[in-house]
Formats: structure tokens, sequence, C-alpha cells
């Protein structure tokens, strides 16, 4: 059955892919972003080109802590809230006012208009993997103790937070989903495989903070899509869901297999370690497998491979636009 769907921070890397796939599913949707100014503009322009010339889509340009939420609301059925302001090491100093804003006001200001909705089936949650700071054990499960090392990781749990008493006191059907690093094609330009594609295909040094030998349990962005979907279905509301990409590696391992798939050794440099970043992920999925039936499907190398080609196809293209400048 097709349904109305709302997508916030459609414009953003995530929240594009799925607002692409629900509409490739045959859903109607409406995306919201406000073109944050976190990247440029362009590249988010760039990530809805596909969807503005769809029928079925539907985009509004507004910011989710101040606009009026209301009739946006009215007759969904799914509404996936993926906008917020990401990025661990940027949270520090002054801007965490923008975290709070986005990540805190803007979750609360949603899940108020959507109380008490006749329609809304499903309610989900992109909060993140940095709510469990330096964990207390590897894989970690959603009932271990969260103890976020980032201001942004204590936005992203206080957003959880916000999901699970508005679903146990206005029955909002709220799931929560901790992503682990998502990687893939149109991955925001500050994260370590944009930065390090970009770098490698310039043949510029690229820079890894601390060892390199941290882990992440990476996670395709396809993958991301499909645990959405998944638990707009069958997601149990107030619940919490960890999810991985099955493929806990090194930075140095990265690092590696981009050399074996572009076919050219790095140039690194060190810097030290980063405040806020943790030096380990690793997710237990089994109770996103068991009760979502979520299970990763993209290996590292093919979802790097993806990533490296729409790369050189974005920088390919700034090329010819500048030759015709
Ligand atoms: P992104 O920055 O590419 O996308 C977020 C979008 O939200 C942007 O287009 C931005 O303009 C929009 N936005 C921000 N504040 C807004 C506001 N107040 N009103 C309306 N729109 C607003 O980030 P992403 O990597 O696609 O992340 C999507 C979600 O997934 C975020 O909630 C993030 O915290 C979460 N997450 C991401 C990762 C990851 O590795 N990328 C991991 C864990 C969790
Ligand atoms: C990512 C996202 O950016 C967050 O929004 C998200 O919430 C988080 O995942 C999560 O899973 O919860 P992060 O793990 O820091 O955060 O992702 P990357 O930017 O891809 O960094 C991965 C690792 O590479 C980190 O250890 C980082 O220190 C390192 N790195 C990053 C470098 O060594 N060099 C760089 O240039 C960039």
């Amino acid at each position: 059955m097709p349904k109305r769907c709302l997508v916030t921070g459609c414009a953003g890397f995530i929240g594009s892919h799925l607002a692409e796939r629900l509409i490739q599913l045959g859903h109607t949707v409406v995306g919201i972003d406000n073109f944050s100014d976190f990247y440029p503009r362009a590249v988010k322009e760039d990530n809805l080109a596909w969807l503005k010339g769809q029928p079925a889509f539907t985009f509004v340009e507004g910011d989710l802590a101040q606009m009026d939420l209301a009739p946006w609301l009215e007759g969904v059925e799914w509404a996936f809230h993926q906008a917020a302001q990401a990025g661990v090491r940027s949270s520090w100093g002054n801007d965490f006012a923008i975290y709070t804003q986005s990540n805190v006001l803007a979750t609360q200001r949603l899940l108020e208009a959507a109380k008490g909705s006749p329609t809304l089936q499903a309610f989900i949650y992109a909060s993140s993997s940095s709510v469990y700071g330096d964990a207390e054990r590897y894989p970690t499960r959603e009932d271990f103790l969260p103890q976020p090392i980032s201001p942004y990781g204590v936005t992203k749990l206080a957003g959880e937070h916000l999901c699970r008493l508005y679903a146990r006191a206005y029955g909002v059907p709220a799931v929560s989903l901790r992503y682990f690093t998502v990687y893939g094609p149109r991955q925001r330009p500050d994260m370590a495989f944009h930065r390090f594609i970009r770098a490698m295909l310039a043949n510029a040094p690229l820079i890894i903070y601390g060892d390199g030998m941290q882990t992440r349990d990476f996670t395709f962005v396809g993958d991301i899509v499909e645990a959405n979907l998944l638990a707009a279905g069958r997601g149990r509301p107030g619940e919490v869901y960890n999810i991985g990409g099955g493929s806990r590696v090194t930075v140095r391992q990265v690092i590696a297999l981009l050399e074996e798939i572009i076919g050219r050794p790095a140039r690194v440099e060190f810097a030290p370690a980063q405040k806020g970043d943790v030096l380990h992920t690793a997710a237990d999925i089994s109770k996103a497998a068991r009760e979502l039936g979520y299970q990763p499907k993209y290996s590292l190398r093919e979802g790097l491979a993806q990533e490296v080609a729409w790369l050189e196809g974005r920088l390919a293209s700034q090329r010819d636009q500048l030759g015709r400048a």
C-alpha cells in the first residue's frame, strides 16, 4: 500500500537516498530541509535533482526549529526524521547552539506536531552510535549504558529520550535507529571516506587523526535506507535499534582498500586524535535482525567502490563546468 511520507533532512546525504527509494517504491513524499550551511547548498541541490522532477515529491524549505509543522504532518503515515546538525568533531564551542536547536528542539517540535495524529503509523528517528561514547563492551548492545563523549552525541541521545517519552506519554509510534558511521555516494564532505577519496584522486595528502588504529562499524547508505523501511513496518514504538554495517575495520585498513580500488598509494599525514572521537564502534545488530529482519547487504569493498565512482563523476562534471566557463 502506498504511504504518505515525511522525510526531514531530505536534501542531505541519507535523507535524499531515503526519499528516492520511497518514491521508487510508489510512496508519496514531502521533504523538508533548511539547507543548513554546514556544507554548500549546491551539493544539497544536486542531492535533490532527481527528486525535484518527481510528481510524487514535494519539497518544503524550512527550519524545523521554527516553522509551523502541523500542516506538513497532516495525513502523514510514515515520518522519517533525518534532519540534524551532524558532525562529531565540530560540536564543541559556540556552534553547540546549532546542535541544540537542530537536534533537540527540532526533534521535540516534530514530536509535538506528531502527537495525536490519527494517521501516523511510524516515526523513525535517525540516532547515532555516538550515544555510546567509548562503550563498555564490543560489540555493543542497545541496553549498554550510553555515555556520549561529544556534545553532538549528547544531543542525539536527548533526541532518543524525547522519542521514547513521546511514545510513552502520547503513543507517538517513535522508533530510534542508531546508525553506525554511514558512507556511500553523497557522503558529507566532512566525513573521513569523502576526505580520503577526494585527496587520493587529487594526489594530495590525507590526514589521519590519531594512529589510524581506531575502528568503526562502517555502514553503507543503502543498508541504512533498508533499515528505515523495515523499522517503519515492524519497529516497536519507544524502542532503539543498532544499525551497523557488519564490517568493523581500522582507518588504516580503509586506506589500504582505497589504494587497491583507486590504484594509487595514499599520501598519509598524521594529526592528533580529535576531542569527541570515540576509539571504537561495533554494533551488536541481533535485536534489529530479530525484530526488524535487518541484515546489511553491502560489503565495504563494494560500498567504497560506489563512493569512489560517485566522487570521480562529481569531480569530472565540476571540471567540465569550469572548462565551459
Ligand atoms: P546531512 O548533513 O547530509 O543531512 C542532514 C540534513 O538536515 C541537511 O541537508 C540539513 O540541511 C538538514 N537540516 C539540519 N538542520 C535542520 C533544521 N533545523 N531544519 C530542517 N533541516 C535541517 O547529514 P547525514 O549524514 O545525512 O545525517 C542524517 C541523519 O543521520 C542525522 O540525523 C545524523 O545525526 C544521523 N546520523 C548520521 C550518520 C552518518 O554517518 N552520516 C551516523 C549516525 C547518525
Ligand atoms: C560519523 C558521522 O559523521 C556522525 O554524524 C555520526 O553520528 C557518527 O558517524 C556515528 O556513527 O554515530 P565518525 O565516526 O567520526 O562520525 O565518521 P567519520 O568522519 O567518517 O570518521 C571516521 C574516523 O576517521 C574517525 O576516527 C575520525 O577521527 C577519522 N578521520 C576522519 C580521520 O582520520 N581523518 C579525517 O580526515 C576524517
